[in-house]
């Protein structure tokens, strides 16, 4: 690959304008998830143009395309999002957001220009494609966590990936540099709402009501002891109540209280046994008070858990076509989640970010812009770890 790393590194500089105008534009007009129909129509126009197969959609708005289905092989399997959020954009760019409240704030637009490019960019070199090549574009990763649904929806079926590879933009880090480590990477995050229905009544005779009151607070105490009886100090649960409603009145206790809060972890199996331990705390403390419960539990975003060979190899094609300075190796994980995380539950693979600057703004507020500067790096690692996980003697 030593020659032709020479002229693919060439080749993306000569897309890089195409894949900024891609960016910008899509930046311009976000759209929000699982209404991204221009966008999706958008991306299907592009890859028209290219030599690979345009699947049907798994659900609405997803494009997902294949290069070389018919090689048989390996399968390497990169995934965009492609989602905005209901963000007011605080912008004086010409392609500022036209869509009011609406805005790619998550860096979605780069990712989407980036796979854009590394499409490009691997068609044009299909003879080193040793295999087949997956582009995956995913609507809804915010909120609603749809990568769940379509690789549920057997998206990643036929073939099967032998390595899944996303990328995500990240400010706090150097321009272009790439960054990752192997296992817990993206925390998971659990949602869960309480209703306890007890019998209300004057505060003056509290024994003739059931307080929905007290019962939640010896709720919340208990669920607090959760992390530190249940769960060695290491797995990290953090459980946390946000919002509590109840009661109107000074000298009246209330019908009934709602509870609403998030957990977060490390570790499939930690996630796996925290719903049970929920509904035994709420239902033996209800028994005691004779309190009625309704608990409900979602876990929209399991933890991004990345496969330590898929990591280590990348590292390696960072450092030999990209430079030993691109690489960055990520110390702790982060609190934040990714519905990715489903891609590489059953399947190898890691998520890396992409980093946008040193005191670049934060994802999530409304003066983030993706920085174009770091795109030419992106595309080249999507490129150079896809050619390289697919060579029939790695291990991968
Ligand atoms: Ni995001």
């Amino acid at each position: 690959m030593e020659i032709t790393t020479k002229q693919i590194k060439q080749e993306v500089e000569k897309i890089i304008p195409e894949i900024i105008r891609i960016r910008q534009h899509l930046h311009a007009h976000p759209e929000l998830s699982l209404a991204e129909f221009r966008t999706s129509e958008f991306i299907r126009s592009q890859l028209k143009s290219l030599d690979v197969d345009i699947l049907p959609p798994f659900l609405k708005t997803d494009v997902i395309a294949i290069l070389n289905a018919d090689n048989g092989g390996k399968n390497v399997t990169l995934r965009a999002d492609i989602d905005a959020l209901p963000i007011q954009e605080q912008s004086n760019q010409i392609y500022c957001s036209k869509n009011n409240e609406m805005m790619h704030a998550c860096g979605h637009d780069g990712h989407t220009a980036m796979l854009l490019g590394a499409a490009m960019i691997l068609t044009n070199f299909k003879e080193l494609v040793d295999g087949s090549v997956r582009f995956v574009f995913q609507p809804g990763e915010e909120i609603v966590a749809a990568g769940r649904d379509l690789v549920a929806s057997g998206a990643l079926e036929e073939p099967k990936p032998s390595a899944v590879l996303a990328m995500h933009g990240w400010p706090g880090y150097p321009v272009g540099a790439i960054c990752s480590k192997s296992g817990n990477f993206m925390a998971a995050a659990d949602f869960f709402k309480i209703k306890i229905v007890g019998k209300g009544g004057h505060g003056a005779s509290p024994e003739k009501t059931i307080d929905p009151l007290l019962t939640a607070s010896k709720i919340i105490n208990s669920l607090y002891l959760i992390p530190t009886r249940k769960f060695n100090a290491l797995d990290s649960v953090v459980i946390s109540i946000g919002k509590i409603m109840g009661g109107s009145n000074a000298n009246v206790i209330p019908d009934f209280v709602t509870m609403e809060g998030s957990v977060r972890y490390f570790g499939k199996e930690v996630g796996e046994k925290i719903p049970e331990y929920f509904e035994n705390v709420i239902r033996s403390e209800c028994n005691y008070s004779g309190a009625q419960y309704d608990l409900n539990y979602e876990r929209p975003y399991i933890p991004t858990v990345n496969d330590e060979r898929v990591v280590l190899q990348c590292r390696e094609y960072v450092k030999d076509f990209i430079g030993e300075q691109s690489w960055v190796n990520v110390k702790n994980p982060v609190m934040s989640s990714e519905d990715f995380s489903y891609y590489i539950e059953n399947n190898p693979g890691a998520m890396f970010f992409l980093g946008l600057g040193e005191g670049w703004p934060d994802l999530h507020t409304d003066s983030f812009d993706f920085n174009d500067k770091a795109l030419k790096n992106g595309i080249l690692f999507l490129v150079v770890s896809t050619l390289g996980l697919l060579k029939k003697n790695n291990r991968v």
